[in-house]
């Protein structure tokens, strides 16, 4: 077996596409902009090369292990049944190759792809496991949305790191489990203080947030509106207009924006929602980062600046288009069950938080990889009321893509509307789900998307037969 050890890793956005795609699962050492750290690399890159798959195809993945430890690749928001959807089910051992067959039918969107290795997932991804996979279909590809790649069409991977003197660190301590692990830098595709050069013109973002814990607030630094298009499932039915939009870790959203006056611009974000709870747990002083100063809030933060430049290709004048995608609806009326979660952590002076109490639960149960906790019939619709306790969590469930219904017994937000897998939950939420994917021989994961939570227990799972 190679261990890979030392080997340089680049950092980009390398795309890769066909019927047979072989990833490469790596550590090695990478150094961007005078600043270096341990990271581990899908095919010698972090993050790991942009997948583009189509409807319709069966796309062969061979999946090698080269690191020193257990691994596994999800699919995050791929529709595949349980065995194929790189869960802790399907854990690739140091040096074997793990040969999924996936079919891939479903509308197009903006897809994510991380380490799943229960109890690791946090330090996998931290340490640069995770990229883009990308879906496209022949609707989408009519709609006459900016597609070129890296011209007009700009994969957007949000995380924030910690760098010490220079050197990526990994954060440890007490917090970790109940805060995250969260950094002084937001990367953008693996670089820190990114710019883009970009058409003048409209250009397609498709942002993810790939943080293990940080919860983004996103707007430009002029509060230009941009287009909301699409969501972690795909494109909305209509497009939004709006000024900011929240992401999540785990969330997508795909934006069109128009840089026609060619003025240099930032993509900037606000405060972390869950600031202020870090602050109430003690934070270390990790909300730092470099601040806008032309801001007198100084809460913003530069996560990518664009530089507009004529001749760079793109469509002038291409005009927004309104409607998108058509998309049914389950019926809530066709719900044939309701099942409720309750997502939730023990803070101090309620017991240890962490490995040893426990205290990061589902319904008051740790995650156990041998305990199916619900079982759901194959084609059924579901509601799932699921609210959070002390703080927002990005709720995740695999193998779906829902809708929400209500919000504290609501209408929903505007930011809620759309094909969903991630969404935040504090108050009541209620989600509609069809189950649409089998999961027989193997369970499917539901989980708090802060991958230190999910580590600590705040997992369960369920089959679908
Ligand atoms: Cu993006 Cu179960 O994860
Ligand atoms: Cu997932
Ligand atoms: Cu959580």
């Amino acid at each position: 077996m190679r261990r890979h050890n030392g080997l340089p890793i680049r950092v980009g956005f390398d795309e890769v596409s066909g019927e047979i795609i072989d990833l490469a699962v790596a550590s090695g050492r990478r150094t961007v902009q005078g600043r270096s750290g341990h990271g581990i690399a899908v095919n010698g890159s972090v993050p790991g090369p942009l997948i583009r798959l189509r409807e319709g195809q069966n796309v062969r993945l061979n999946v090698t292990n080269h690191l020193n430890e257990d691994t596994s690749i999800h699919w995050h928001g791929l529709l595949v049944p349980g065995e194929l959807d790189g869960s802790p089910h399907q854990l690739i051992a140091s040096g074997a190759t793990w040969r999924p067959t996936l079919p891939i039918r479903q509308p197009a969107a903006t897809l994510f792809y991380h380490s799943h290795a229960h109890g690791l997932t946090g330090e996998q991804v931290y340490s640069g496991l995770a990229g883009m996979l990308v879906v496209t279909d022949e609707e989408e590809q009519g709609l006459g949305l900016p597609s070129d790649y890296g011209v007009d069409d700009l994969p957007v991977l949000i995380q924030d790191r910690q760098f010490e003197d220079g050197r990526l660190v990994m954060p440890t301590g007490m917090m970790i489990a109940s805060q995250g692990r969260r950094g002084n830098t937001i990367l953008v595709n693996g670089a820190p203080t990114p710019r883009a050069d970009v058409p003048n013109g409209l250009v397609r973002l498709r942002l993810v947030n790939g943080s293990n814990a940080r919860i983004y607030e996103l707007s430009f630094s002029d509060d230009r509106t941009f287009h909301w298009i699409g969501t972690e499932g795909g494109l909305l039915a209509r497009s939004v207009e709006l000024q900011a939009i929240t992401l999540a870790p785990g969330q997508r959203a795909e934006i069109l924006v128009s840089f026609a006056d060619g003025q240099p611009v930032s993509l900037v974000t606000g405060q972390d929602a869950n600031a202020s709870m870090m602050g109430m747990m003690g934070g270390m002083g990790m909300m730092g980062g470099h601040h806008d100063d032309e801001d007198d809030a100084s809460t913003t933060e530069t996560v990518l600046a664009f530089s507009p430049r004529p001749g760079l290709g793109g469509r002038a004048a291409a005009p927004v288009p309104t409607l998108l995608a058509a998309r049914t609806v389950p019926d809530p009326d066709a719900a044939v069950t309701r099942r409720r979660f309750v997502l939730n952590m023990s803070t101090e002076g309620e017991g240890m938080m962490g490995s040893d109490g426990d205290a990061l639960t589902i319904n008051d149960r740790s995650f156990d990889i041998g305990r199916i906790d619900e079982e759901v019939r194959l084609g059924d619709v579901e509601i799932w009321k699921v609210s959070g306790r002390k703080m927002p969590h990005p709720f995740h469930i695999h193998g779906v893509h829902f809708d929400v219904l209500r919000r504290d017994g609501d209408d929903p937000d505007v930011l809620d509307q759309g094909p969903r897998d991630t969404i935040v939950v504090k108050e009541a939420v209620e989600l509609l789900v069809r189950f649409d994917q089998p999961a027989t021989k193997a369970p499917f994961m539901y989980h708090c998307h802060i991958l230190e939570h999910e580590d600590e227990g705040m997992m369960g799972q369920f089959t679908v037969a």
